[in-house]
């Protein structure tokens, strides 16, 4: 028996964060689900594919290998065995994770890589779709926002980059905007989701209210 726990919303509202603490509060396994998009995107641009090209992308899959692995700086990502992490969070990644995680053939694919990552754990999955597509019967859905001033403070500060907050706040309405009116799997939240608003709540009060939550559901597991 595993427990799952669903975590989605909008760039900035602390939803990695929280999924990383609480799963490190119950001993769990944790997945981002969106390094998985940029690993496929950090491929395709690494192979000098454009990445507007469904069928060259496609093709690229088949000999494509990625794995996560939990370690204490957080989640790995491994690209045909190479941890290629500390590459995913480039501002060309940001420009093309857009367009290659609108094609159904990569979300097919990743909800199959996905799935099989966390098949049989317990575990605490953060994205988009994680409560709509990869995981429906999650035991456990949480959607996370906050106001758009506020998610685009934490995106500064965590990039540690000099760009204008303005400019920041346009890029996280672009990928707002394209995450929620993509054709296929759309950023919305589940109706039977926890709605969690983290305009004005501190870390360490998002984990408290998602671990009290999984603790109240899940009583009588022993290992939380
Ligand atoms: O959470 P993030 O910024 O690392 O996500 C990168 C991109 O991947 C984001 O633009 C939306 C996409 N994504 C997605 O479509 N589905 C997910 N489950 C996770 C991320």
């Amino acid at each position: 028996m595993s427990f799952i726990v669903a975590i989605d919303g909008t760039s900035g509202s602390g939803k990695t964060i929280t999924a990383r603490m609480v799963a490190e509060r119950l001993g769990w396994m944790y997945l981002d689900t969106g390094a998985t998009y940029r690993a496929v995107t950090y491929w395709v641009l690494k192979q000098g594919k454009d990445p507007e090209n469904e069928k060259e992308v496609t093709q690229l899959l088949e000999g494509l290998d990625l794995d996560v692995k939990n370690t204490e700086e957080g989640q790995r990502t491994y690209v045909n065995g190479e941890d290629e992490t500390n590459k995913l969070r480039t501002d060309e990644i940001d420009r093309w994770v857009t367009p290659v995680s609108k094609m159904t053939t990569v979300r097919e694919w990743l909800v199959r890589v996905q799935r099989k990552i966390v098949d049989g754990k317990n575990a605490v999955v953060e994205g988009r779709d994680i409560g709509t597509v990869v995981f429906p019967n999650a035991d456990l859905k949480i959607y996370m926002d906050a106001k758009l001033e506020v998610r685009a403070e934490r995106r500064k500060k965590q990039k540690g980059e000099a760009k204008d907050i303005e400019e920041v706040k346009r890029d996280l309405l672009r990928r707002d905007y394209h995450d929620s009116t993509r054709k296929d799997s759309p950023l919305k939240r589940s109706l039977n989701a926890l709605s969690l608003d983290t305009t004005s709540l501190s870390i360490e009060e998002q984990v408290e209210r998602a671990v009290s939550e999984i603790k109240h559901l899940n009583e009588s597991t022993s290992s939380i």
